[in-house]
């Protein structure tokens, strides 16, 4: 019987649609479940939504609708939000669904069963924060403003408590006896600070809920809105429900994933309900990063939210998938910019990994007739160099060091391309044609690149499963022994197909905003390679195109629409030349165009193609032709 790994996000929110934090979590959690999944392990991936509590009654009625409304509303967000970046979940949970409410039922029965006294009823005054939904003690308390900044209330009100002060021994015993229970280490060792300073009971808000769960000798019926969020994990599981099987099979859950915004919810108040109902612990909670723009944790309260859903859009799920785990250290906080996925993207994906993928398939395809070479090889330096790589990747993983993971694989691509340089199969083929040697040479580099492309398989599922199928390879084929080497298929038909990673033009993309220097990246291109045959130069069509008409595009200082006549037709691309060139001066104009570019849409307009221009200092400076020359003549 394989393993079980039960993996859950966070529950998000429903006030508003998703933004970057949460789409994090959710690819991070994806990446986990994929990996695991490959890895033979049977995986239960859980997210899903926190319905209840002022802030989503507040964002209800300013819209003047019911909290249920907002929630349904923005529910079908998130599932066509994980649709689009491929989130592998086997159950979503909704804190408003019968079978949560089943699940708090129990845990509240069960912890009045075996600890009768662990809830009292007593008097409570303090600073309550409705964003946070939660009280701050007065040493947290700045000019009446909780730590993370929202304004308090100071409330007072006759209140359920939970005796949390019992469970500090309990706690400090268990985090000694799991040392790698909360990561990172240094909030592990924040936690263990805070229980250590001692606890005070909490408070169970009456203000914070209001829907019922018979609570005995209470007509109010009142729970803790914390403690519902959290049951989720057990609820969704069928806790309570008679139909436990789930819960039997997967609980506990091998991670929490979360930020670390909330980690004393999940490290110290959740694992005391747990002990108070007898139910076990999860086995770790890891407390991510957030993602800050300016520095500033990225939030709907602090009103700084990026949504980089155009990015998605534009390039795909897999970039922006690689993009975020790549760019920031699991565990630690990251600024986001669009400028910084693009440099990312162009540095590593089109240049690293695009350019040698399709500069191996080429060969393949050419020397070889549309197919893997007929002879495979055991004894060489990728070879090598994977069988180091492999298990460093595969301990990051274990680790949850994506970047470090990612790194490794990147280290394997400078091996090939290394390799390529070093063996120089084109000057093989002019001298001694395709023979066993070359077979060879052609046929490590491709099976290295789909050792590349398996393990990249969790973070770019799409892809991975393409490139496998154009390197020859299986892309079903992506667990732990397809990490070894020797499985590519000899004279299997590939395909070359069209640039997995189309270069994104930044200065026009960005709109001329680019503010971020050049990220540094591995160089995994030696100069020699960065040279392209005539035959790739003959894949550009480059053509004279008369200007016709040309607007500036608004709200961007750089961009103009220009409608273009190629020679056979009317097109429109958007150029980023807006800084020196004013819309008239251009109608009539004679340009260069790329004219086999894929369509990209900046600012919501789709650009055909692209107008050549000289940059100096980032001034760009318009290619011309002699005014003879009709349009559509090729330029070469
Ligand atoms: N509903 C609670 C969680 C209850 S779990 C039993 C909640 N929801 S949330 O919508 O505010 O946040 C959901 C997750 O997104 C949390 O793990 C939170 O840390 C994460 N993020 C929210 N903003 C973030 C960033 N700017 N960056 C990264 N993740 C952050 O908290």
């Amino acid at each position: 019987m394989p393993q079980k790994f039960y993996i859950t996000t966070a529950i998000h929110y429903v006030n508003d649609v998703p933004h970057i934090g949460h789409m994090y979590e959710n690819i991070v959690a994806d990446v986990v479940a994929r990996h695991r999944r490959r890895m033979g392990d049977d995986v239960w991936f859980l997210t899903g939504t926190d319905e209840h509590g002022q802030r989503i009654e507040r964002s209800a009625a300013k819209q003047g609708i019911l909290p249920i409304e907002l929630a349904d509303r923005v529910v079908a967000d998130h599932h066509r939000l994980w649709k689009k970046l491929n989130i592998s979940y086997d159950d979503f949970i909704r804190t408003t669904e019968a079978r949560h409410r089943i699940g708090v039922h129990e845990i509240i029965r069960r912890m009045l069963a075996n600890n009768p006294d662990d809830i009292y009823l007593g008097e409570f005054e303090g600073w309550y924060c409705p964003s946070d939904e939660t009280y701050f003690t007065e040493k947290e308390v700045t000019d009446q403003k909780c730590p993370n900044g929202h304004p308090l209330e100071r409330t007072r009100e006759q209140n359920y408590f939970f005796r949390l002060s019992r469970y500090q021994r309990l706690l400090l015993d268990f985090y000694k006896k799991n040392p790698t229970f909360v990561q990172p280490q240094t909030r592990f060792n924040e936690v263990i600070a805070f229980v250590d300073g001692g606890l005070r009971d909490l408070s169970i808000s009456r203000t914070t809920i209001r829907w019922g769960i018979p609570w005995p000798g209470n007509p109010d019926h009142v729970v803790y809105i914390w403690l519902d969020a959290l049951t989720n994990y057990i609820s969704a599981l069928g806790f309570g429900s008679g139909e436990d099987a789930r819960f039997r099979r997967y609980w506990p859950a091998n991670l929490h994933l979360i930020g670390k915004d909330i980690i004393r919810f999940h490290t110290v108040y959740w694992p005391a309900f747990l002990m108070s109902a007898g139910v076990e612990l999860p086995l770790r909670v890891f407390g991510h990063g957030w993602w800050l723009r300016d520095n500033q944790k990225i939030s709907k309260s602090v009103g700084n939210i990026v949504r980089p859903e155009n990015i998605v859009d534009d390039f795909g799920a897999d970039p922006f998938r690689y993009f975020v785990l790549r760019e920031m250290v699991f565990g630690q906080d990251q600024n986001y910019s669009d400028e910084a996925f693009v440099a990312r993207y162009n540095a590593d994906l089109a240049n690293d990994l695009g350019n040698t993928m399709s500069r191996a398939l080429k060969m393949s395809d050419s020397y070889f007739g549309g197919k893997t070479p007929p002879t495979a090889c055991d004894d060489n330096d990728v070879l090598r160099a994977s069988r180091e790589l492999v298990p460093e990747f595969l301990r990051a993983m274990d680790e949850y060091a994506f970047q470090r993971a990612l790194e490794n694989v990147w280290r394997l691509l400078v091996a090939i391309n290394g390799y390529i340089v070093a063996k120089e199969p084109w000057k093989k083929f002019k001298e001694r044609g395709a023979d066993e040697n070359l077979s060879r040479v052609i046929w490590n580099t491709l099976e290295s690149l789909r050792i590349v492309w398996v393990m990249l398989a969790p973070f770019m599922p799409r892809l991975s499963a393409d490139a496998l199928t154009r390197l020859g390879g299986d892309p079903a084929d992506i667990g732990l022994h397809a990490m070894e080497w020797g499985r590519l298929p000899t004279s299997a038909p590939i395909r070359v197909g069209e640039s997995l990673f189309p270069r994104i033009d930044a200065a026009t993309y960005i709109g001329g905003n680019m503010s971020n220097p050049p990220i540094e990246t591995t160089q995994a291109a030696p100069p020699d390679l960065a040279k392209i045959s005539i035959d790739q130069f003959m894949e550009m069509d480059l053509r004279v195109a008369d200007i016709r008409a040309a607007e500036k595009v608004e709200k961007s200082k750089k961009l103009i629409k220009l409608t273009v006549f190629d020679g056979e037709r009317e097109r429109t691309l958007v150029a980023g030349i807006g800084t020196r060139y004013a819309p008239e001066e251009l109608v009539g104009r004679k340009v260069v165009i790329v004219a086999n570019l894929q369509p990209a849409t900046l600012m919501g307009i789709e650009s055909n193609g692209m107008v050549l221009a000289a940059s100096i200092g980032g001034e760009p400076s318009l290619l011309s032709v002699d005014a003879g020359v009709p349009a559509g003549t090729k330029v070469k």
